[in-house]
């Protein structure tokens, strides 16, 4: 009788073959992560998923409402569009690292909640991500320049008003303050090995 070669050979046909882990080092929220990942890991699902930082959430999964919206190294992007291994060497913001080291809230998180800017509240850490992009570009927008940037971000319960006021009276903050947050790439290198070193 005839041998299969391919019978015995405890090698899984390429279609179920796993894939192999990506190792990647990353800066998330000021802390340096070392990871070894699937290279079809969403940004989104490791940040959640792996890192616990369930403060970005996941809205549609398909790039259409902006509620994932993180920084990676300086410019927002929906992390549900971006692998994990495309953040490797390079620093993530979140919507929880946007407060000071004493704990104070960015101007932004206290326009939102002083302008009642959010409702159900699902929505609000891609608007904060995305409009704290369109301010380190322009500090002082006008109202229309505020819904262009905004365009990608989808709110169901607001109508809009609130927080387009939020933006512009935390924008006129951040001029008071004299603090415009600059655009720039600032990733520091993890400098640990495992699961998680200060940065
Ligand atoms: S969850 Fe990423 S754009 Fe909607
Ligand atoms: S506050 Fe509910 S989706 Fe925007």
């Amino acid at each position: 009788m005839a041998q299969n070669p391919m019978r015995d050979d405890p090698t899984p046909p390429p279609a179920l073959a796993r894939t192999s882990a990506a190792r990647i080092a990353v800066n998330v929220d000021g802390v340096a992560h070392l990871d070894e990942v699937e290279p079809r890991l969403l940004l989104v699902h490791y940040l959640r998923d792996r890192l616990g930082r369930t403060g970005t959430p996941i809205g549609c999964d398909t790039g259409n409402c902006g509620a994932c919206t993180v920084d990676l190294d300086g410019m927002s992007v929906k992390s549900c569009q971006v692998l994990a291994v495309q953040a490797d060497g390079r620093r993530v913001t979140t919507i929880q690292g946007l407060a000071g080291p004493d704990g104070a809230w960015h101007p932004l998180q206290r326009a939102f909640h002083e302008q009642h800017a959010l409702q159900c509240g699902y929505c609000t850490p891609g608007m904060i991500m995305a409009a704290r992009d369109l301010l380190k570009d322009n500090p002082d927008p006008t109202p229309e320049e505020v819904r262009d940037a905004l365009e990608g971000n989808l709110c169901r319960c607001t109508g809009y008003q609130n927080i387009v006021r939020a933006v512009l009276a935390a924008a006129a903050e951040l001029r008071r303050e004299g603090a415009p947050e600059p655009r720039g790439k600032a990733a520091g290198a993890p400098r640990a090995s495992g699961q998680e070193a200060p940065a």
